[in-house]
């Protein structure tokens, strides 16, 4: 920058100087032409006046009168003095002066004689300039002679002297001035817009700011300075994907997303499409007056598959429950969905009345479920209920099979506990589908499931599964035993697979999980943002407190609800400085209400909550809010942000992702999961206070405990439960399902003799042994 102003300054004076000197030497000359003009015409009129009197006095022949005439002429300004020859040169008469100096006649006379015309000249007499102005004189209309007036001409180069000592000062004083100036503007206009610009990019550079921080006023360089923002951007954009691209790089084998998931499929299913059957649909479409409304369900299975289907187009096939669905389908019974912004398709399966009844309500949910959840509530099995079971599957067999007729090796991933016998059903069919089949609950030990007078029918239907996916290793422990108990197979333990009728199933842990792929901490992680967010919370509920916990559940008899609610109120006797203090928002979507069992435990949990309300709450507080109604994902966000603590105090769930969705809000890395220790998630989340939700003084002490936890010690857990969950999240669960599944070989069975070594037992036989 030095270096560029002393060459800037150097041009400039040389630049400066050069041009003025330029302009002031012509100015000279200038001068110098007027002034010998000047003393030209003075000489010349002094020439002719004096010519006429010397004609006069010459005819006299008097050369004492003629003397006397010049002598008088002879005292002008710069006059030297004046001479008149005659005809040959010789001098007639001269000033004294003058004599002196010229002593020969000059050149210029005697041209002007022979010419008979006025000459001028400018000569040097010893060391004078002068000019020597010689004009011919006349005698009878003849030339006689000739008059020499010589004037000092000295004073022009004095006067010369003078203008260019004057030039040389005004050169000095200009271009001092205009190097001045020319800095200034150069400072002002220039230097200081591309100082600041150079410091914007630099900050930008090396990461201070961002590019979409605006660039600093640029004054006339304002259309570089847009070049250098847009070239900034670029920058930034190339910088932030090539930081994304070593990242994913370095986090290659740990990272799944949307896209990593969707390029995944793309090359396992080559020709072929994904197809999930599920109970649930995604979108339900309700009546509400003369609109329709579209309802996003209450389901950890509906949470987990959305994201798996958005990212491959694929068509998700499911029991049309709305009552407004049929008017939203085509005439094959299909649509697109999301409704905002489709990318994939929905069919859905018509059910009526008695087969919902027999099905859903029936053999799923009064049998199936509590069967597998250990939560003391007992199973009802009824033949009419089976018998609709056996019908929808096959029912929802007939409609897989349509949807898949036109795709060579369709990969087919049936969902829960809603299907058990679609598997084998399909692959009667279709043997060149790879199917799989997803056990979102828990399955209970032989013990347990052996009281169902359909085990080994629901076990055979599922065997017909090239897959079998639990969410934990202990519920594929739990299969693996029932099935050889229940039905004829080879099991291997070694590599988790049963083979029954030439046909080998895989039986695999994948925990589901939830989308989460940005890990970033929140920036309005320490601004206190959550602490507005609960007041504005709180006090759309009416309630004002310091405190604030979150549950989220359908209202399931498995949830462990009542225990929730006998904890917070133990916590509250025993702790009793947080009464006042400590709110408990439940956020309860009525389920399944049908179902007797669940349309009693809705009013239970409601009467329970009034109880320790009634038993606690003050004016503008009380222990306990139940929100009994569905709330959007959107609309629950913010309580999971802003809430201190998590009670998820499931009495069995298959993995619970509840715990996880609150986990996934926070990244702000605060709030503390207070977990059940007979959820699945509880197997991966192991920095969470695990509970046994029957102990409630234990659960109440997880209370206090997660309220007076150290701010470190809480984000350090939400810290690598979130780290966990992003590495094992939704993306990975579905790639891992489905990368073993295309991993199945579906021809040639391999021989069971050869390859089921000592590890293998004879499932059933030797149960019949026994
Ligand atoms: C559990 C089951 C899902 C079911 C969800 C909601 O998560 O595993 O299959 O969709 O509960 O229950 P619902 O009966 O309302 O579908």
């Amino acid at each position: 920058m030095r270096l560029l102003s002393v060459r800037l300054i150097v041009s400039l004076v040389l630049g400066v100087t050069l041009v003025s000197l330029g302009f002031s030497y012509y100015q000279v000359v200038a001068e110098k032409h007027a002034l010998r003009a000047d003393l030209e015409r003075r000489a010349e009129v002094l020439g002719e006046s004096l010519a006429g009197n010397v004609e006069k006095s010459w005819g006299s022949g008097s050369n004492q009168a003629l003397q006397r005439l010049v002598q008088r002429f002879g005292n002008r300004e710069h006059l030297i003095g004046v001479a008149v020859y005659d005809r040959q040169g010789e001098v007639v008469a001269m000033t004294p002066e003058l004599a002196k100096a010229l002593t020969v006649s000059p050149q210029a006379l005697t041209q002007a004689i022979r010419a008979d015309r006025d000459q001028s000249a400018f000569v040097t007499l010893g060391t004078t300039r002068v000019l020597i102005f010689a004009l011919p004189l006349h005698h009878d209309d003849e030339v006689s002679g000739g008059l020499a007036i010589v004037h000092d001409a000295d004073y022009i180069q004095a006067q010369m002297l003078h203008v260019w000592r004057e030039t040389f000062f005004r050169v000095l004083a200009q271009v001092f001035l205009i190097v001045f100036i020319t800095l200034l503007i150069v400072r002002w206009s220039i230097s200081g817009p591309i100082a600041r610009a150079a410091q914007w990019v630099h900050a930008m550079r090396t990461g201070r700011i961002s590019s979409s921080q605006e660039m600093p006023n640029l004054d006339m360089f304002r259309p570089l300075a847009h070049e250098v923002a847009t070239m900034a951007e670029s920058l930034s954009l190339a910088r932030s994907a090539a930081e994304n691209e070593a990242r994913l790089r370095e986090e290659a084998d740990s990272m799944w997303t949307a896209d990593r998931l969707s390029v995944h499929l793309q090359t396992r299913l080559i020709g072929s499409r994904l197809f999930v059957v599920s109970n649930r649909e995604p979108y339900i479409h309700q009546r509400n007056g003369k609109s329709i409304n579209v309802i996003v369900p209450p389901s950890g299975l509906v949470t987990a598959l959305e994201p798996v289907l958005n990212a491959c187009d694929g068509t998700w096939i499911a029991h049309g429950s709305g009552d407004a669905d049929l008017e939203a389908v085509d005439a094959h019974d299909r649509l697109r969905v999301p409704p905002d912004d489709p990318r994939y398709t929905l069919r859905r399966v018509w059910l009526n009345k008695q087969e919902e009844e027999g099905y859903y309500y029936g053999f799923a949910n009064e049998g199936l479920w509590p069967l597998c959840h250990i939560a003391h509530t007992r199973p009802i099995f009824r033949a009419s209920d089976w018998q609709h079971y056996q019908e929808v599957n096959r029912k929802f067999t007939n409609a897989v099979l349509e949807e898949i007729e036109d795709t060579p090796s369709p990969v087919v991933l049936v969902q829960d506990y809603h299907f058990a016998l679609l598997p084998r059903l399909i692959k009667e069919k279709r043997p060149d589908a790879r199917v799989a089949i997803f056990w979102h609950i828990p399955w209970p030990n032989p013990e347990a499931f052996g009281i169902c007078p359909w085990q080994r029918q629901l076990v055979d239907g599922l065997l017909g599964a090239d897959l079998i996916g639990f969410h934990v290793q202990s519920h594929c422990n739990n299969f693996l035993q029932t099935v050889d108990r229940v039905v004829e197979s080879r099991v291997d333990w070694e590599h988790f697979s049963v083979l029954r009728q030439d046909h080998r199933t895989m039986v695999r842990p994948f925990p589901i999980s939830v989308d989460l792929t940005d890990d970033e901490p929140s920036a309005d992680s320490n601004n206190g943002f959550n602490y507005l967010e609960r007041a504005s919370l709180l006090r759309g509920l009416g309630v004002e407190a310091t405190f604030l916990g979150i549950g989220v559940d359908r209202v399931d008899y498995t949830k462990g609800i009542l225990e929730r609610f006998l904890a917070i109120e133990r916590f509250l006797e025993k702790y009793s400085t947080y009464q006042g203090k400590f709110t408990f928002v439940q956020i309860g979507a009525p389920s399944r209400t049908h179902i007797k069992r669940y349309h009693d435990l809705l009013a239970e949990v409601e009467a329970e909550a009034d109880r320790i309300n009634w038993r606690f709450q003050s004016d503008k507080w009380k222990p306990i809010v139940f929100i009994k109604r569905q709330l959007s994902h959107a609309e629950i966000a913010p309580y999971y942000r802003a809430a201190d603590l998590c009670l998820v105090t499931s009495l069995h769930d298959g993995m619970n992702l509840v715990a996880k969705e609150f986990l996934a809000a926070r990244r702000d890395e605060r709030g503390v999961l207070i977990l059940s220790q007979f959820t699945g998630a509880a197997r991966e989340l192991r920095d969470a206070l695990l509970v046994n939700p029957y102990d409630i003084d234990q659960s109440a002490e997880a209370i206090r405990v997660a309220l007076e936890m150290e701010p470190e010690d809480k984000q350090l857990r939400v810290h690598r439960m979130r780290r966990t969950i992003k590495e094992h999240n939704i993306y990975r669960w579905a790639g891992n399902l489905i990368s073993e599944l295309c991993e199945v070989r579906l021809d040639a069975p391999e021989d069971a003799h050869e390859k089921l070594a000592a590890s293998v037992t004879i499932g059933a036989a030797r149960s019949r042994r026994r």
